[in-house]
């Protein structure tokens, strides 16, 4: 904060750092300085002076990129837990009837502040999130984001059939409203904007024609949805689009699948959805949690030559724990044969997410000049983690270790572009 500056304009924090090669191999540099300049940046790691006071002194707790959570949706905070036979029951009985009531902009507001409040509880300092179809949905994110100094990327969901009323766009409408909202937040400082059809299903031809249309006209812009999460969600696409090779070739007729688009869950894909994500510089965004939580399936991470970047799919996905969403995806992966060593879970939930997304206005990792989002995380705040950390030989073991049994307990700190955010700054 303002007040702890030094008269240099510089604020220290001391502890181990974790980071990152440009490969994901994790390493941690014990007892550094890290200095956060007033701007928001870091200057260059060292080690502490003789007898040097510094502003936070983190010593036995780990300096650590800031998450990102490239999927989430920030209107569902309040259906997490809601169970349902599946995605598509799922919609209609719980996540449907809740985005209805952002009809009203103070239930957008309330619901805004106090998911952007969670993430930061929880570590996440960026995120890729879906508003509702309500264009003021996305001013009630974005202002709340700006407020907090946070790199989030947002946009309006697009649905303009098989919908309900309150969520059912006028196709015009709509995309006029994407341009507005682009015009409105896009490159806003650390904000942007994607254009966001929700899924196939409800999207018109002429919406998905239109987006398409918009993303092209603005490069820069993020394009985000659903592909093939659900069994009975992908007969449905096939019923809608029965001449398309398969759901993700859907989007691909109309030229959404490009470099830096996001693509939630790709579950049930084949190889040739698989070549076509890696061809085109496309991210999957996995979200074991939800996967879980909704029987939807398992991500193959054994086949996955293309970017994945991990997510929590808040409200499908059953928390906004990174910890939780890393052990989930360890587990998926245990599941399918496949061992993640913990550095890897970790790189594919901070700077290799920022790096596959061309993300450089988010955290890409604690080095000289980028932004200063970060986490102070003690594993002593639990008698259970404070006991197997120090059981820990190896920094594979202490990092599993956090990823089992972390929790928003062991955050201390929440910094984003220097700024202390969580606890909630006076
Ligand atoms: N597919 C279309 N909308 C949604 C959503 O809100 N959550 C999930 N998990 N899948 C979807
Ligand atoms: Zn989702």
């Amino acid at each position: 904060m303002l007040g702890d500056l030094d008269p240099e304009g510089v604020i220290r924090w001391r502890g181990d750092v974790l980071r990152f090669d440009a490969t994901g191999q994790a390493q941690v540099l014990c007892d550094q300085v890290v200095e956060v300049h007033a701007g928001g940046s870091f200057g260059p790691l060292r080690a502490p002076k003789a007898g040097e006071r510094v502003e936070h002194d983190c010593r036995n707790c780990l300096i650590a990129p800031g998450f990102i959570d490239v999927h989430a949706h920030y209107p569902q905070i309040d259906v997490i837990g809601s169970p349902a036979a599946g995605l598509l029951e799922w919609l209609e009985q719980h996540t449907f009837p809740c985005e209805q009531r952002f009809e009203d902009p103070a239930v957008a507001q309330d619901a805004a502040r106090r998911f952007l409040g969670e993430m930061l509880r929880h570590g996440v300092t960026s995120a890729a999130v879906y508003c509702t179809a309500h264009p003021h949905s996305v001013d009630a994110l974005m202002l709340e984001a700006e407020r907090r100094a946070m790199a989030v990327i947002a946009g309006k969901s697009l649905q303009d059939r098989n919908s309900p009323p309150g969520l059912l766009d006028d196709t015009e409408n709509s995309l006029r409203d994407t341009e507005t909202l682009i015009g409105r937040w896009h490159n806003r400082g650390r904000l942007r904007y994607a254009i966001t059809p929700r899924f196939a299903p409800t999207c018109s031809d002429r919406q998905l024609h239109g987006a398409a249309e918009i993303a092209r006209a603005y490069p820069g812009v993020v394009v985000q949805s659903h592909v093939a999460e659900n069994l009975r969600e992908i007969a449905w696409v096939r019923s809608l689009y029965p001449k398309d090779r398969s759901y993700l070739a859907v989007y691909d007729r109309f030229g959404l699948v490009r470099p830096h688009s996001i693509w939630g869950h790709c579950i049930h894909i084949d190889a040739e959805d698989r070549a076509l994500l890696e061809a085109q510089g496309a991210v999957a965004a996995v979200c074991p949690t939800s996967n879980a939580f909704l029987g939807s399936g398992r991500f193959d991470f054994a086949q996955a030559g293309f970017a994945w970047a991990l997510a929590s799919d808040v409200g499908g996905g059953s928390s906004f724990s990174p910890f939780r969403t890393m052990l989930a995806a360890y587990e998926t992966a245990r599941l399918g044969g496949v061992y993640l060593r913990p550095g890897t879970l970790w790189w594919h939930h901070t700077g290799a997410a920022a790096q596959w997304l061309g993300w450089e206005h988010c955290a890409s990792g604690i080095a000289a000049s980028g932004w200063a989002d970060f986490v102070v995380l003690d594993p002593c705040t639990t008698p259970l983690l404070e006991r197997r950390w120090q059981l820990a030989e190896s920094l594979d073991e202490q990092l599993f270790a956090l990823i089992v049994l972390g929790d928003d307990r062991h955050v201390r700190h929440t910094v984003v572009a220097g700024r202390v955010q969580t606890p909630t700054p006076p």
